[in-house]
């Protein structure tokens, strides 16, 4: 794979239409400090609107894939600090993405670690992974949406256990909450979610696109709003070659290909 550089928190990898993006403080267990957050905003940002990608996946390493945010950056700050920090901005940039974000995570996946995770589409997760907020032990809540996504993902029980307790769940407990896509050993963690980064890079990029911003919709409206919403989107396909091109392929009993137009 070829590395690009120049980066000091986070390695950007890419090999066809697959990015790897990998949290590299090793020694910090990947605490996401700001300046790693504006790099993973940044690189994700370009991979996003690179045509030649079609499908990015998140990674730490064996250890950990993130313990939070810095909690060293933030012991000696003030509220008034935290908010002129604007320190969601990197956040909400990574929310906004188009293209489908796939986190690969063994190890530690804490606080903020846990919620950048969950702002992944899909989490594939080695059974060494720990999922947890612990920010009540050190006087605080979740604030990179937390209580919100756990709540969305698990149901009110178990988010408030995970929240009010701070104690972490285990691959296979987050897998049977919903929360992760599949829970494999730890050594090929990194590889099946390579692998179903190539799948999803094979389908017709439009589609994709908006069957991912459809599924997203679903967080935030009613079911009326939301079918209405997918319909959109659905329609909207039947403008595209890759859909043309699809359905001959089908009749005409070859393969596709597509072009993401
Ligand atoms: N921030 C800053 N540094 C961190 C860190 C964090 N979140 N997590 C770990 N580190 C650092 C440690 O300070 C340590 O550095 P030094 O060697 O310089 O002392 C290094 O990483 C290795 O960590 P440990 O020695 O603690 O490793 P361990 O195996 O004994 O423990 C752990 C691992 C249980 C994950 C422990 O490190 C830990 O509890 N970390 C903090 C977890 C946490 O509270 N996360 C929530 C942060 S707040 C947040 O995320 C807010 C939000 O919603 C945005």
């Amino acid at each position: 794979m070829a590395q690009q550089p120049p980066h000091e928190n986070i390695l950007v990898e890419r090999e066809g239409p697959v990015a790897t993006v990998r949290l590299n403080r090793p020694q910090a267990l990947n605490a996401l400090n700001s300046a790693l957050m504006t790099e993973l905003a940044d690189a994700l940002e370009g991979l996003d609107a690179d045509d030649a990608i079609r499908c990015t996946v998140l990674t730490g390493n064996e250890r950990a894939f993130a313990a939070g945010a810095d909690i060293k950056e933030m012991a000696g700050a003030s509220a008034i600090d935290m908010l002129q920090r604007q320190r969601f901005t990197q956040w909400e940039r990574i929310r906004k993405l188009r293209k489908p974000l796939i986190a690969a995570v063994s190890g530690f996946c804490l606080g903020g670690g846990n919620e950048l995770a969950m702002c992944c589409d899909m989490i594939v997760a080695s059974e060494s992974a720990r999922f947890g907020q612990p920010e009540i032990n050190i006087g605080i809540i979740p604030g990179a949406g937390g209580t919100q996504r756990l709540t969305r993902a698990l149901g009110k029980a178990r988010a408030m256990e995970i929240v009010l307790t701070g104690r972490p769940i285990t691959a296979r407990e987050a897998y049977a909450a919903g929360l992760v896509t599949k829970v494999v050993p730890v050594e090929v963690y990194l590889d099946e979610a390579l692998a179903l980064a190539r799948e999803i890079a094979a389908k017709p990029p439009l589609a994709v696109q908006l069957g991912k911003d459809a599924v997203l919709k679903a967080f935030d409206t009613t079911i009326e709003q939301g079918l209405d919403y997918e319909r959109k989107n659905f329609y909207l396909l039947f403008a595209s070659e890759d859909m043309r091109e699809g359905m001959a392929a089908f009749v005409e009993k070859r393969r596709p290909d597509f072009k993401g137009r």
